[in-house]
């Protein structure tokens, strides 16, 4: 799957930028606080009309402080999953739960230096484990090749588990990029800058796909 991040759209222009990935799997939408991460982007009442004028459904990433709090909302107002920080959550199982009774896929999501290792006997109680590839808060920032080996050990415990939990990767994904990552065992592939920096914004979800496909 490809989830280009609206984070590189133009935020004047979101309903247009929407409408340019229509051939992708989920709209990724970044929502920052700037308590959790150094920088502010939207918040409820934007990503609730975002839900009803997207093509495609919402991948929210709550890139917040005090999860558990906050997250829930997100499902009500239309989110198709919604991704919370392990660092930003008191009791990460009970919002995963409140979350997948709100009607959403759950994904929790670990900054690079954050292990998988403390969720791998959780697994069965969320959807997705997003392994962030950058540190969170900005777009167009370079891959960190060391979080390799974590996607490598979330994709071994699932497998080893019986599960169909989805892995996702954020940060740095690029044509240059999106095989090693998809053969390291990730299948959903968050995309900003690469996707709305290109000339042809469905070309590029189009070739990152390919690319991903023949790696995996
Ligand atoms: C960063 C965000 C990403 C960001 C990725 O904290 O979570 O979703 O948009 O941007 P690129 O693909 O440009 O690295
Ligand atoms: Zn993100």
């Amino acid at each position: 799957m490809i989830n280009p991040s609206i984070l590189s759209a133009d935020f004047a222009n979101l309903e247009r930028d929407l409408a340019r990935i229509a051939d992708a799997d989920y709209a990724h939408v970044d929502v920052m606080d700037n308590h959790f991460v150094p920088n502010l982007t939207i918040g409820l009442p934007v990503v609730r009309r975002l839900a009803q004028v997207s093509p495609v459904p919402l991948d929210v990433h709550l890139m917040i402080a005090d999860a558990d709090r906050w997250a829930p909302a997100f499902a009500e107002a239309g989110a198709a999953s919604v991704t919370f920080h392990a660092e930003a959550a008191q009791a990460p199982v009970r919002l995963a739960r409140e979350l997948r009774a709100g009607g959403a896929r759950v994904g929790v999501a670990l900054r690079p230096a954050t292990p998988v290792e403390p969720f791998l006997d959780l697994l069965a109680e969320i959807d997705m484990v997003l392994v962030m590839t950058v540190e969170p808060g900005f777009g167009g920032q370079s891959f960190i090749e060391g979080t390799l080996p974590k996607v490598r050990r979330t994709r071994a415990a699932i497998e080893a588990a019986g599960l169909d939990t989805w892995v996702q990767v954020d940060g740095g994904v690029s044509r240059d990029t999106v095989g090693r990552i998809a053969a390291a065992g990730a299948n959903v592939f968050v995309a900003g800058s690469a996707v709305y920096g290109a000339e042809d914004v469905a070309a590029e979800i189009a070739a990152l796909r390919d690319l991903a496909d023949a790696a995996s």
